[in-house]
């Protein structure tokens, strides 16, 4: 990873985008929120981070990313259609949810990142983010903004729905489905055919053996 960029190249809206310098190749991207895991994919996957988007005073820098402004200061700035691009960090399903929104609302492409092998018959949703050492088998589908992170495990024929999480380790056997802002902790099992309701959050290292209500939290071997 590089991290060649100017602390000052977006410190406020009085140093317009516009005159970032274009030190580096690759297209420009955002970060909405702070991860030097989410700036080490992109830039394995060819995307320059031109900065990262958090409430922080102007001239901060993360890991020498510049830290630029808040989510109202990106969206104030004179992009080209070209420049609205983002990547957005947040774990907790909901948040992802509300930023997508408000991105896609003004215009940005919200930028999938996949270091995944797409297999035949899968399909993945705008703005997702799959980690690297994630698997993800044939015939799956998955919605908007979904996040599956590092060695999680999702075999064949499962649906995963918009702004769902899927943590480290995490496993869901064949035919799983997953509902819209679904949290599955690390090391979870989810066994084959079942099925999570929307907003539900299985536990770490749980084992889901019965399909979960929507918003139920579960936990434990087997899950209740
Ligand atoms: C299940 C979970 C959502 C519960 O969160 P919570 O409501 O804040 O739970 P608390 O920490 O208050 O614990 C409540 C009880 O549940 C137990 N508990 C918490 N998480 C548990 C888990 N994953 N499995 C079994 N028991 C668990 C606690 O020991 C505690 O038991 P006690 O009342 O007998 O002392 C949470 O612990 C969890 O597992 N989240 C997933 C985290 C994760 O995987 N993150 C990945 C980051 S990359």
């Amino acid at each position: 990873m590089s991290a060649n960029n100017s602390a000052s190249a977006c410190a406020g809206a009085e140093a317009p985008l516009a005159a970032a310098p274009a030190a580096s190749a690759g297209r420009g991207l955002f970060l909405v929120g702070a991860s030097l895991e989410l700036i080490d994919l992109a830039e394995q996957l060819g995307w320059r981070v031109r900065g990262v988007i958090e409430a922080a005073p102007p001239g901060r820098d993360y890991f020498g990313y510049p830290v630029c402004g808040d989510d109202d200061w990106l969206l104030a700035q004179p992009l080209t259609p070209e420049e609205r691009r983002v990547v957005i960090a947040p774990d907790p399903p909901l948040v992802r949810r509300r930023l997508f929104e408000r991105y896609a609302a003004a215009g940005f492409e919200v930028v999938t990142l996949n270091a995944a092998r797409l297999k035949p018959g899968t399909v993945l949703g705008p703005g997702c983010v799959i980690a690297e050492g994630a698997h993800i088998s044939v015939n799956c589908r998955l919605g908007r903004g979904v996040r599956v992170n590092c060695r999680a495990n999702l075999m064949h024929d499962c649906r995963v729905g918009d702004f769902a999480t899927i943590a480290p380790n995490a496993v869901l056997l064949g035919r799983v489905t997953v509902e819209e802002d679904v949290y599955v902790g690390a090391n979870a099992t989810l066994l084959p055919g079942r099925s999570v309701g929307r907003g539900a959050t299985v536990g770490a290292g749980a084992v889901v053996t019965r399909d979960v209500p929507p918003g139920r939290v579960v936990k434990g071997v087997p899950a209740r």
